[in-house]
């Protein structure tokens, strides 16, 4: 099964940015860990990360015409871009929305995430282990499962 990992802004900067709120995993270990986790969970994962919206909105329309499924941390889009969120809502496969941090304890910008009603599921406050838990449910998954 094809997994596109996406990943919204500033996530290019993990490992140095506001380490004492995302961590020091490096966006680059992070896309080795989901990539070794794919592999393990016999997975076919994709990893990317942009700084420019019409790219993950062109990367979401390509999973939705797959049907691939997709773990996504829309970073900021996810509290103010109704586009992210029109992409998600035409994805045909499953979605897992994750956020490395806790965003219900932090600013209360951040408490609300346009994406999350169109998620299949939400995984935040766990740090990068997020994304290895969205890989696991995925493979665990049912392929006719509608929640
Ligand atoms: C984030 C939380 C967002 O509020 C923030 O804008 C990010 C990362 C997270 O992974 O915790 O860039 O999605």
């Amino acid at each position: 099964m094809r997994v596109y990992v996406l990943n919204g802004p500033n996530l290019g900067r993990l490992g140095s940015r506001q380490v004492d709120v995302y961590g020091v995993t490096s966006y680059s270990d992070l896309a080795d860990m989901c990539a070794d986790v794919g592999a393990e969970l016999g997975l076919d994962v994709v990893v990317r990360q942009t700084d420019a919206e019409h790219e993950l909105i062109g990367w979401l329309h390509a999973a939705a015409d797959e049907g691939a499924a997709v773990v996504l941390n829309p970073a900021a889009w996810s509290h103010y871009s109704i586009a992210v969120r029109d992409a998600c809502a035409m994805l045909r496969g499953p979605l897992v929305e994750v956020h490395i941090s806790n965003i219900h304890a932090r600013e209360e910008f951040r408490h609300h995430s346009v994406v999350s009603a169109v998620a299949t599921g939400v995984i935040c406050g766990l740090g990068v282990d997020g994304y290895r838990l969205a890989l696991h449910h995925l493979a665990s998954r049912p392929s006719d499962a509608t929640a």
